[in-house]
């Protein structure tokens, strides 16, 4: 048995170096706890965001009407169509007379395409029906062969009107027409197409699944829904999103002013890459409308 004499004398750990231990142990803790936040609890509370919008020339007999909007549902996981779910609920509590459905219902992959369809299938009851434009994601890939058809056929079947560059008028509106975009970040956007039945007259709501179509649209829109910006997905208090894809770095959330028309971005339901929302929850929308 050692004697204690033989034992080494232990060596006292310096005050700053305490300080610097302590210091990491608290920052990894706290990023950890952060990590945790963002990944387990954010992407889950669902936000509803209500805004009143004013247009000019908006028919006052369609004064008050409201239009849900969701966005991005990137169904990729049981978990992403659990999510999809409570969104579409949380919309129909909000009684929207007519939905619209702004592109990225699913990932990289089509697996998730029928689990999707029933998650949504429940947002047709709505009284004036529900209109759909495609994502980039819905197309995957410019080599995705025919998973944008797949897709189109699959919310058609369920009874969603999918806008590829073409328009169609208001169900009880009158004069007011919806004109849906393909999307921009496959450069497959036919404005001109879209557009071709659309009286000149009309007053023209254009959904588009990237906000960022805005700065080349020409005049003559009143409002654009689009979403794919995800509003950053992470970002920190206070600040604008660190990162937003092409296309979706002017208008990255909310209400803006475009040169020509003004532009509605949600941040939407789902996520990519890192599956984490901080500072960023997702978002169902409410907008109702009303003339100026
Ligand atoms: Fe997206």
């Amino acid at each position: 048995m050692p004697k204690p004499s033989d034992i080494p004398a232990h060596k006292p750990v310096s005050p700053a170096r305490r300080r610097f231990l302590r210091t990491a142990v608290v920052g990894a803790l706290a990023l950890g706890g952060t990590a945790l936040y963002a990944g387990e609890a954010e992407p889950g509370h669902l936000e509803v965001v209500e805004k009143d919008v004013k247009l000019l020339g908006w028919p006052v007999s369609a004064a008050g009407l409201k239009i849900g909007q969701l966005s991005d549902l990137h169904c990729q996981s049981e978990r992403s169509v659990v999510r999809a779910k409570r969104a579409v609920a949380l919309l129909l509590e909000q009684k929207p007379d007519i939905v619209f459905l702004t592109g990225d219902f699913v990932s990289s992959s089509s697996h998730y395409v029928p689990a999707c369809m029933e998650a949504i299938a429940p947002i047709t009851s709505v009284p004036r029906g529900v209109f759909a434009v495609l994502g980039n994601h819905d197309w995957g890939g410019r080599h995705s062969g025919q998973r944008p058809a797949y897709v189109t056929r699959e919310l058609e079947r369920i009874g969603i009107s999918v806008l590829r560059n073409r328009s169609v008028e208001m169900p009880g509106t009158p004069g007011v027409w919806l004109v849906g975009l393909d999307t921009c970040s496959m450069a497959a956007q036919d404005p001109e197409t879209a557009l071709w039945h659309v009286p000149e007259k009309a007053i023209k709501l254009l959904l588009v699944h990237e906000p960022d179509f805005a700065d080349e649209a020409l005049p003559g829109f009143a409002l654009q829904f689009s979403g794919h910006s995800h509003g950053g997905q992470i970002r920190l208090p206070g600040l604008p999103p660190l990162h937003c894809p092409s296309y979706g770095q002017h208008y990255p959330e909310g209400l803006q002013q475009a040169t020509h028309h003004l532009v509605y971005t949600t941040r939407g339901i789902g996520m990519i890459g890192p599956q984490m929302r901080f500072c960023c929850p997702p978002e169902v929308t409410v907008l109702t409308l009303y003339p100026a």
